[in-house]
Order: structure tokens, then C-alpha cells, then sequence
């Protein structure tokens, strides 16, 4: 099993557009101390040719450009044989838009991300002879690309921003956002790129994976208060911290996990600064905070 990190940041990405926090003010310097990242994505394969990209998002286009294996091999072709959503999020879903050009694809996702995508006739651009919208039940296995068993399992979330009522119930573990657990030659990679909150059953579901990809958006839960961009929360985010006492640095540290990657981190999050404190401490945890590019093979 290859993957690759397509993009490590959240919705934004590093710099965001409109954005001089402290993070985003280096990287719009070019200061080598923060490498620039695109939003949230993952690709997988097994056989070589045929990749699951999981999360399309809006700057696709981009990690294309950066990763030769998802490049056109013939005259209309695309290794990205597959597509897969953890939740209906705007940093999930824009790069849909991006993948209108006639190619056959499959695109797979709970029934309740599918339905959010069937209400938004936007999405109507992939057209329905080409691309066809499986939906995939929780804990049931099923092979996106050859080679490669997927599982989805409901992760602690809320509904998509852009879907967002009156009252939003945070924390429920629902098929609006899951976890996937990627099985290929006896080695498993769970991809938890948002989190609410460390569930004893998610914790299950985690336990002696070989490679843990998991939900870095925030280091505190008032980060973005912090910075001074915004007054919500972490945890109105749908967002676990990486720090505190119900954070993912303590509530994984029991777990036999062969690595810890996290991805999907904001750019208000002080980890994104090479040779921070901040990143000296969570490191000295054990864990890696990922990169564009950054490739595994298990
Ligand atoms: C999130 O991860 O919280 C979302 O990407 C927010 C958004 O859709 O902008
Ligand atoms: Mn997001
Ligand atoms: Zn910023």
C-alpha cells in the first residue's frame, strides 16, 4: 500500500488567502520555517496504476501538478480511478468541481454525504453516465481500487459548515463524518482527518493500526481566538485539540500505533513552524506533522 499526502492543511490552507496570523505572516514571507500546504487530501494505491484520492479538494488541480503518479498517461486518461469522502465539508468536496471533464470515476460515501451532494445540483457537473455515487454503509468493507478493502466507520462530527442549522449537534457519531480503516498485504491505515472528540470506540477502532492519520486542525481549543481571526472553537468546529487532558496527544498515547501523522491542521496551529517549541513538544510525543508530499508505503 502507497500513500501520499496530498494536501496537509485544513480548509484554506497555508497561507490562506486572507489571512496574516502569525503562521500565514511567514509563510506569505517565504520564510523556510513554514512550508506552504494545500487543503486536506490523500491519495492510495496498491496496484501501481489505479489511486484512490480521499477528499477532493479545492486545490486538486494543484496536487495533480505536484504528484506525477496522478498525472494522464494517455491521450484522456487519469490514474485517479476512485474517489472517497469522509465528510461533505467545503475542503472535501470543491475539488469535485475539478474532476468535471467527462473522466470516469467512481465516488464513493455514506448515503447522507451523497444525499448533501445529490441536494446541490453544482455537483450535477459530474455527470451521472461517467460518474457513478455508490453509497457505502458503515462497517462494511468494500474495494475502491484493486488490491485496497476500505471500511468506514462513524467518527464523532457535526454536519458540514455550508449545511449547518439554528442548532448544530456536535459530537455525534453519525454518517455525516467517518473515519476509514485501509487494508492491503496484512497492513491497515486508519485516515481520521476531523474529530471531535476521542471516543472509547474510536479509540478501539485505532488500536495497532501500523499508520494513524489523524485530525491536527487545532493545538488548543481557542487557537483561533488566540490569534485574534475568529471566536470559534475547536470543538464548535468539530475539532479535538491536540493538546489537554480529553486531547488526541493523551487520549491516543496508550494506543499500539505503529505511527502518528496529523494531518488536516490549520493554519493558525503553531505546529506548522519547523523548530518550534510547539513542535518539539508534540514530536517528543511521537508524533509527525505532515507535509504536502509526504508518501508511505506499507
Ligand atoms: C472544517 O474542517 O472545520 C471545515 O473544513 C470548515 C469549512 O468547511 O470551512
Ligand atoms: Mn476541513
Ligand atoms: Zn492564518
Amino acid at each position: 500500500m502507497r500513500a501520499i499526502v496530498l494536501g496537509s492543511a485544513a480548509g484554506g490552507g497555508v497561507p490562506q488567502w486572507n489571512c496574516r496570523c502569525p503562521v500565514c505572516t511567514l509563510a506569505w514571507a517565504g520564510d523556510p520555517r513554514v512550508s506552504p500546504r494545500t487543503q486536506s487530501s490523500l491519495a492510495i494505491c496498491v496496484d501501481g496504476e489505479r489511486w484512490l484520492v480521499v477528499n477532493a479538494s479545492p486545490d486538486i488541480r494543484q496536487q495533480i501538478a505536484a504528484t506525477p503518479q496522478l498525472q494522464p498517461k494517455a491521450l484522456r486518461h487519469s490514474p485517479i480511478a476512485a474517489v472517497l469522502l469522509t465528510n461533505g465539508d467545503v475542503d472535501h468536496v470543491a475539488g469535485l468541481l475539478s474532476l468535471r471533464e467527462g473522466q470516469p470515476f467512481t465516488l464513493y460515501a455514506t448515503a447522507d454525504i451523497q444525499h448533501s451532494l445529490k441536494d446541490n445540483r453544482v455537483f450535477d457537473v459530474l455527470s451521472a453516465e461517467r460518474v457513478s455515487r455508490p453509497d457505502i454503509r458503515l462497517g462494511e468493507p468494500f474495494e475502491p481500487v484493486p488490491g485496497l478493502l476500505a471500511t468506514l466507520f462513524a467518527v464523532p462530527g457535526k454536519v458540514p459548515l455550508w449545511l449547518e442549522g439554528d442548532v448544530v449537534a456536535i459530537g455525534q457519531e453519525a454518517e455525516t463524518t467517518v473515519g476509514v480503516l485501509f487494508e492491503a498485504g496484512g497492513k491497515r491505515l486508519a485516515y481520521v482527518p476531523g474529530c471531535a472528540h476521542v471516543s472509547g470506540s474510536l479509540r478501539e477502532r485505532l488500536d495497532r493500526v501500523d499508520l494513524l492519520l489523524f485530525d491536527g486542525t487545532v493545538l488548543e481549543d481557542d487557537d483561533l481566538i488566540r490569534a485574534g481571526v475568529g471566536s470559534k472553537t475547536g470543538q464548535r468546529m468539530g475539532h479535538v485539540p491536540m493538546r489537554g487532558d480529553t486531547g488526541s496527544l493523551r487520549m491516543l498515547s496508550d494506543l499500539r500505533i505503529g505511527r502518528r501523522v496529523f494531518v488536516h491542521i490549520n493554519n493558525t496551529n503553531p505546529v506548522l513552524v519547523d523548530g518550534s517549541d510547539t513542535r518539539r513538544e508534540v514530536e517528543a510525543a511521537g508524533w509527525t506533522v505532515a507535509h504536502d508530499g509526504l508518501s508511505f508505503t506499507l
